[in-house]
């Protein structure tokens, strides 16, 4: 069987209408937002299927995620600590990130993030009234501890309530923290009294090489929250639904959750993902091969086209961040391999400081198009 990443032609990937293959003209190559060009995985596929033919469009409501999720990560990552008691199934990720600190920070309260990172980690925070501090990330992409204990220290100054919103893995380095760092991580929230709430979106696409640890999975995070899905893991964006889970020390205020948050996720959303969670494994296997060999595909090409951009293969993710300061291209290279060589990635700039000079590439997508992608920005230097 072709690996899931092989399976379509840029003519079948063309006729998608989400916001991947729809915000630029048909001419440009799009390799930008986290979507992969993936067909849905067979289980997930009927288990819709089936849904739509019942007329099973309703609300959400039950424990069906938290059981999933539960199963995935004592088969994956040796982890039996998800507690359907302690979880709350919420819209998407983002708005169990934003749910989450509403219970546990106020407005203009301080939220520490890692930079560069997911702009909208900047966007919502400004939206709900939060101030954000960051901790740049240091060597190699990995948390930088003093960063990290100057920013608490900031944070929580006058005594005010503050978090941590922690990205695991990191979008867009694809730096998979260890065991070790997210000790130190919790060990400096709690000596500084912020709370920690862990956006573990990537964690099913975890590479060979490295090993997603889950931040509840260890000692000392009792009061933290996880926010997990499969959106990412088998291509779902559109399938909306994610789950909140609450350390055992933060599960009374989880309760707190307003009611109505349990409105927003998508019954068909569940559907799909619990499906993806209890039977997308063989599928999310082909895609991790996939992404396995397109990171270093990407290293060849660009050492060979590209000379001057800096590229670390990620650990994880279907993204690679690419250091284009040396190209002379200014601040927003992405801008000019639009431009110039109708091919869209991400520009760096919204991902906060260290963004400037910076592209985010998805190469979740065949060998054949990121192959034209890198021929395409290196059309746009000559
Ligand atoms: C780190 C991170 N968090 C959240 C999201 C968005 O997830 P959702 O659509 O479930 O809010 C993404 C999407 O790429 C992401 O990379």
């Amino acid at each position: 069987m072709t690996e899931p990443l092989r399976r379509l032609s840029l003519d079948e990937l063309r006729l998608r209408t989400s916001a991947k293959w729809r915000t630029h003209p048909p001419d440009v190559l799009p390799l930008w937002v986290a979507e992969m060009d993936a067909p849905l995985a067979e289980p997930v596929a009927r288990a819709l299927t089936e849904a739509v033919a019942r007329g099973d469009t309703g609300y959400a409501s039950g424990t069906a995620y938290a059981e999933a999720l539960d199963a995935f990560a004592r088969e994956r990552w040796g982890w039996d600590g998800v507690v359907a008691a302690h979880t709350a199934i919420v819209p998407d990720v983002m708005q169990g990130v934003v749910e989450v600190l509403r219970l546990i920070t106020g407005p203009g309260d301080t939220v520490v993030v890692n930079s560069p990172v997911y702009p909208p980690f900047y966007g919502f925070m400004e939206h709900m009234d939060r101030r954000v501090v960051e901790a740049p990330l240091g060597d190699g992409h990995r948390i930088d501890t003093a960063a990290l204990e100057e920013a608490f220290g900031r944070a929580a100054a006058g005594g005010r309530r503050a978090a941590y919103l922690l990205c695991s893995p990191h979008n867009p380095t694809g730096t998979v923290h260890t065991a070790q760092e997210l000790a130190t991580v919790a060990a400096l929230a709690d000596a500084h009294g912020l709370r920690v709430v862990v956006d573990e979106i990537h964690a099913p696409l975890v590479l060979p090489g490295a090993r997603f640890v889950p931040y509840l999975s260890l000692p000392g995070t009792g009061s933290a929250f996880s926010v997990m899905s499969a959106s990412k893991g088998w291509h779902l964006a559109g399938a909306k639904a994610a789950l909140a889970l609450a350390g055992p020390e933060a599960a009374a205020d989880l309760e707190r959750i307003p009611y109505v948050v349990s409105h927003g996720p998508s019954h068909l959303g569940v559907i799909g993902h619990v499906a993806a969670l209890r039977h997308g494994g063989d599928w999310l296997d082909g895609v991790l091969r996939g992404l396995d060999e397109n990171r270093r595909l990407l290293a060849g090409l660009l050492s060979h086209h590209l000379p001057g951009v800096r590229y670390a293969p990620p650990e994880a993710t279907c993204l690679a961040w690419l250091d284009c300061r040396a190209l002379g291209l200014g601040d927003d290279p992405a801008a000019v391999f639009l431009e110039r060589g109708r091919v869209a990635l991400t520009g760096g700039l919204p991902f906060g400081s260290g963004g400037a000079g910076h592209a985010r590439l998805n190469f979740g997508t065949s060998p054949e198009i990121l192959t034209e992608g890198v021929r395409r920005m290196a059309k746009a230097l000559g």
